[in-house]
């Protein structure tokens, strides 16, 4: 059995289903403490029962990632609760379809906030107690759009393009303070589980910051 992330504690935004609960079980079968923030309260708590059934500890707190307050709440149960902080996944994300000139200004708020401020205020949280460790592994998830753009998806692929470029940034920040930084961007062709073990894959990896890997079935070069 991988036991490669034994005694180590994970954070996962969006953790209560789809590929947020994927990473979360991933993870946790390779021997990570799970920590599961989202919205969807029942959700988690099943979530919660799959990770705790695996032999794992286990924490849920019902954060909203638009908010700076909930973030630093949720690394503050982990380290009082789980006794560490060495994996944050920034999955929680959203999505809906409109064509520019329909877009309302509240839809691109919504999506830009959750899918992009989400993501730098999860990173923020966890910098403070990382960089003090001189160790920490984030991994956010973004989407092929944040690689192309695709119509109808204007306002998502500009929140997940910002989701790339921040991690990229942030990556080359923190590469001297021994935390790595890494992205999922994904397509169609991608199980929850194919994107547990992608991060699975950088949580165990030193040498590897600021890269994004597309699991999407090989549909994007770049
Ligand atoms: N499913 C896909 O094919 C696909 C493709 C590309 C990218 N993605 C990205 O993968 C991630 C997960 O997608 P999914 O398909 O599993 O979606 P999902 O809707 O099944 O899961 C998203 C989770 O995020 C949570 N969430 C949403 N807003 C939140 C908020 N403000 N605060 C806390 N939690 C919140 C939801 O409650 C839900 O549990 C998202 O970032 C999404 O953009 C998914």
């Amino acid at each position: 059995m991988d036991e490669s992330l034994k005694g180590q504690v994970a954070v996962i935004t969006g953790g209560a289903r789809g590929i947020g609960r994927g990473i979360a079980l991933t993870l946790a079968k390779a021997g990570a403490d799970i920590l599961i923030a989202d919205l969807l309260e029942d959700a988690m708590r099943e979530t919660a029962e799959e990770v705790r059934a695996l032999g794992r500890r286990v924490s849920t707190l019902k954060v909203d990632v638009t908010k700076a307050e909930m973030h630093r709440a949720m690394i503050g149960q982990a380290l009082d609760q789980l006794g560490g902080l060495d994996i944050l996944v920034n999955c929680a994300g959203v999505i809906s379809i409109h064509p520019v000139d329909a877009l309302s200004e509240r839809d691109w708020d919504f999506v830009m906030d959750v899918n992009a401020k989400g993501t730098f205020l999860g990173c923020q949280a966890a910098l403070e107690h990382m960089k003090a460790q001189r160790k920490g592994r984030i991994i956010n998830v973004a989407s092929i759009a944040g690689k192309e753009g695709f119509p109808n998806l204007a306002h998502y692929s500009a929140s997940k393009f910002a989701v790339v470029g921040f991690t990229n940034a942030l990556a080359k920040e923190v590469a001297r303070d021994g935390i790595t930084v890494k992205l999922i961007p994904q397509g169609r062709a991608q199980t929850p589980e194919d994107m547990g073990r992608m991060a699975l894959f950088f949580a165990t990896m030193d040498n590897v910051t600021g890269q994004s890997v597309n699991v999407d079935g090989g549909f994007t070069f770049h």
